[in-house]
């Protein structure tokens, strides 16, 4: 026995190896490596681990095969421990990856039923949170998870069992020069190295990533007590993690290192293989993205058999163009929106706009709530740019716009897929009569706010101006809390597309058009503050922009600026309101409408001067009785 012993010793001595083989290793490149794979994980011919490809919605793990003897079993104490490695993550589109890739520790080599997208290939939503799971992960989240507390689509977190992480930062790394975080974007595509040490005796646990060539900096991105001593079991493996959701994106580590008690080895950070030269990856303009987040739950539906889509093929067919794929918005299966609505039954019509009919629904499998415009087109021409506009516009995220999920296309026929608005439009609230309860003051004035944020987003805050083109009170829609949410924004290609181009129509709606218009028929987002503030009035007064009760159809523009120039504006308010309010409120209100609504658009606001005004951060302009010349 004991000869054995010091022969295995000489042997370990002459080949380099020392006693601590099990508890130390270094990998620069994994070309002969000793990892257990399973799912997508392989290691590239030149020697990448590659945890998943681009195929969605898939795992993969790789272990180091031999386990870990963490914790000294005559006082139970846990050791310290220290690992470092360079990863790369590389989505298929430039801006948007998922899910990520997480180092972990866990009892078990692979990580049996756990599933692919937010859950990493770590848990399941059984055993996410259960403390029986003995697992630490620090994660590096490429997507926002609510479910999870995530606080971005970019962050480092630290997870005990679950992926509610202990503790979480944006993705950034020290800069000693200017002594300060810089962010860094963990889809770059680019390596990065991250450092994670645990020391026992303080019972610390420390994450630090920088980018790759940037030696470890000296301040820890995340620093978290924690005591490891009920989480690691007698036995323990060390490996990565990664999943990929609806987004194609290949996950890789380059190097890895780690150590028991002492620091891990540097990498050569030389000697590692290179990652595939990126020129594949596709360019793409515009693609819906932050949606993936929702969608990915209920994308699975279109397993269906091929056989029954083929005889029901006249019922179901859709028409899809090879440049349709360049957009990558969501597209939805008609089969999917034919169920999700009935049919589209009678009983779930909602209503019918100037474009299209629209229809709730609820999708087979999340149980989402949506609704189905659908619009008939018989052109081919405008086709084209109307999906570009689609997909662009399915990036547009405010929470006073209405939020476009996708859409799918029929010959002849566009579907379009919205979010759900529980109470339906406001004109309902303002003019029926029959619909009880009117909405109070402060609600009226939410709405007011609302719409007013969401229409100075499409003008000023997107990375493009959109021009509405059709405010009013149809088009707003409101959710269960009664927040105003602008709908049908940006379709201008529908609008300019679906009549002949040289017949320039007027677009919008008789009432809220500004005069300018009729003479130029060229919108613009002062021509969107002149239908704004013929909404605000509206709004104020209950009434529609064109009175029917009135003998001759009555602008209500022009009745509200009668009203101011008699000095009596407050009568204009809605009787249903009763006077409960504070007096000032209405009046300033209906003030900056009538200067929305101006005749000159020289003399209309901009929608971040209305905000100002909203917020009294900005005082209104006088407002001459005879109802000209007003500049801001
Ligand atoms: C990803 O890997 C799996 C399994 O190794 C393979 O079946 C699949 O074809 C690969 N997909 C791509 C896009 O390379
Ligand atoms: C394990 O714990 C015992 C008792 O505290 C101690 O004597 C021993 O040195 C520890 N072993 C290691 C490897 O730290
Ligand atoms: C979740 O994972 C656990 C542990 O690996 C497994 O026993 C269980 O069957 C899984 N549950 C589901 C619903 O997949
Ligand atoms: C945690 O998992 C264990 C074993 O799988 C199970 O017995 C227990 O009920 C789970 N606890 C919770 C809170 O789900
Ligand atoms: C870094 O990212 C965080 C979260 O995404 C953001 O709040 C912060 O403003 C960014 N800092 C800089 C300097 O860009
Ligand atoms: C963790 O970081 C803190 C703060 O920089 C430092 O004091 C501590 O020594 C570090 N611990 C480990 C184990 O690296
Ligand atoms: C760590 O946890 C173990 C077991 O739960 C406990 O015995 C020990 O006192 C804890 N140590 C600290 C520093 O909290
Ligand atoms: C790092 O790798 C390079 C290239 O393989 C090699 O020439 C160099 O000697 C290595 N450096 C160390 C310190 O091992």
């Amino acid at each position: 026995m004991e000869t054995k012993l010091s022969l295995l010793l000489v042997i370990c001595l002459l080949t380099g190896i020392t006693a601590t083989t099990y508890d130390e290793f270094t990998y620069n490149g994994f070309k002969r490596s000793e990892l257990y794979l399973d799912g997508m994980a392989e290691i590239t011919p030149n020697g990448l681990l590659r945890l998943t490809n681009t195929t969605t919605m898939q795992q993969g793990h790789a272990f180091h095969k031999v386990p870990l003897h963490l914790k000294n079993n005559s006082d139970g104490n846990v050791y310290s421990f220290s690992t470092c490695f360079v990863f790369a993550i590389r989505p298929e589109y430039p801006d948007v990856g998922g899910d990520g890739v997480a180092l972990v520790l866990s009892p078990t080599k692979g990580l049996p039923g756990a599933l692919p997208k937010q859950y990493l290939g770590l848990f399941n939503f059984t055993n996410n949170g259960n403390s029986s799971n003995h697992v630490l992960a620090i994660e590096l989240d490429t997507i926002l998870n609510m479910e999870f507390g995530d606080i971005d689509n970019n962050h480092v977190g630290i997870d005990v069992n679950g992926l509610s992480s202990k503790n979480a930062a944006p993705a950034s790394y020290f800069i000693e020069r200017i002594g300060n975080f810089q962010n860094l974007s963990l889809i770059s595509g680019k390596s990065m190295q991250v450092w994670v040490d645990y020391s026992n005796l303080e019972k610390k646990l420390n994450v630090t990533i920088s980018p790759f060539s940037v030696p470890k900096p000296s301040h820890p991105l995340l620093s978290s007590f924690i005591n490891l001593s009920s989480l690691i079991l007698d036995t323990m493996y060390v490996g990565f993690s990664s999943s990929t959701g609806s987004m194609l994106t290949s996950h890789y580590v380059l190097g890895w290192s780690f150590k028991m008690n002492g620091q891990a080895p540097a990498l050569n950070l030389s000697s590692l293989p290179s990652l595939p030269s990126e020129k594949h990856r596709r360019k793409l303009t515009s693609l819906i993205i932050w949606l993936a987040l929702g969608v990915e739950v209920f994308i699975t539906i279109t397993a269906c058999c091929i056989a029954y889509i083929i005889r029901r093929k006249a019922r179901y067919a859709e028409v899809l163009e090879e440049w349709e794929l360049e957009h990558r918005t969501h597209r939805f299966s008609y089969k999917e929106l034919f169920k999700a609505t009935k049919g589209f039954g009678e009983e779930n019509l909602l209503g019918v706009g100037g474009c299209g009919r629209v229809y709730k629904g609820k999708l087979p499998t999340s149980k989402t709530e949506i609704a189905v415009k659908r619009i008939s087109h018989d052109s081919k021409q405008g086709l084209r740019e109307f999906v570009g506009e689609i997909a662009s516009n399915s990036q547009l995220r405010h929470r006073n716009l209405v939020q476009l999920l996708g859409y799918s296309r029929r010959k002849g026929e566009f579907l379009l897929v919205y979010e759900f608005m529980s109470n339906g439009s406001l004109d309902k609230f303002l003019y029926d009569a029959n619909k009880p309860p009117s909405l109070s003051w402060s609600q009226r004035l939410k709405i007011i706010r609302g719409v007013a944020s969401g229409l100075l987003y499409l003008h000023e805050e997107w990375e493009q101006i959109v021009i509405h083109r059709d405010i009013k009170a149809s088009n707003v829609l409101l959710d269960s809390e009664m927040n105003g949410k602008l709908g049908d924004f940006g379709l201008s290609s529908l609008y300019d597309h679906g009549s002949d181009h040289r017949t320039t129509h007027v677009v919008g709606t008789i009432g809220y058009i500004a005069p300018e218009l009729t003479k130029t028929s060229r919108a613009t987002t002062s021509s969107d503050v002149f239908a704004f503030g013929v909404f605000i009035l509206e709004v104020v007064c209950g009434r529609r922009p064109i009175m029917p009760e009135a003998s001759l159809d009555l602008h209500l523009v022009d009745w509200v600026w009668r009203s101011w120039r008699n000095g009596v504006i407050l009568e204009v308010t809605d009787a249903r309101l009763e006077g409960d309010y504070d007096l000032g409120e209405p009046e300033l209100i209906l003030k900056i409408g009538l200067l929305c609504s101006h005749p000159v658009p020289a003399a209309r606001p901009t929608m971040r001067q209305v905000m100002q005004f909203l917020n009294a951060d900005l005082s209104l302009p006088e407002i001459p009785k005879d109802g000209k010349d007003i500049t801001v």
